[in-house]
């Protein structure tokens, strides 16, 4: 697969999650933290493997990074306010609906703009990064640092 389909197989698991947690309710609270982590783990690997290899791939062939990265921070920053919100709060759903609205604006704004000024790599280089990208994923799922840092960063947000 080259580079950007994996990363678009990606992002219809992470707006598949998000449509899930969306259509939970309030009471549905260990649903919801199941679902929550799920979201913290895949987006948390989805940001470092662009960061790690996407991005530096294209630097030279899109114009779009700076303001990528912005949305990544953007979308960390929102994701930090999920995992402080308890499961129950009535405010929980505005904030997952708020990260989700980010979420969807910038992998628009990959799929549409920046995936195609990619394709200025040539499909052999998009196959390389492709094969990249999927086994530095099947090694960060793997990855007991991986699982540490995710298990941290939910403890760390949530004690604040
Ligand atoms: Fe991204
Ligand atoms: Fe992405």
């Amino acid at each position: 697969m080259k580079a950007d389909q994996v990363l678009i197989a990606h992002h219809d698991v992470l707006r598949g999650l998000l449509r899930q947690l969306t259509e939970t309710t309030d009471d549905q609270t260990a649903e919801r933290s199941r679902l929550r982590d799920e979201l913290l783990r895949e987006l948390e690997v989805h940001t470092q493997i662009e960061d790690e290899l996407f991005y530096p791939a294209v630097r030279d062939v899109s114009p779009l990074l700076s303001l990528a990265h912005a949305e990544h921070r953007q979308i960390d920053d929102q994701l930090a306010t999920v995992m402080r919100t308890a499961v129950d709060d009535p405010e929980f759903g505005t904030e997952v609906r708020m990260l989700s609205a980010t979420l969807h604006h910038h992998t628009f704004e990959e799929e549409e703009r920046m995936f195609p000024q990619s394709h200025a790599l040539g499909d052999e280089r998009l196959e390389q990064l492709g094969r990249q990208l999927q086994e530095r994923q099947e090694e960060l799922y793997r990855s007991g640092a991986m699982r540490l840092i995710v298990r941290l960063k939910r403890m760390t947000l949530r004690l604040v």
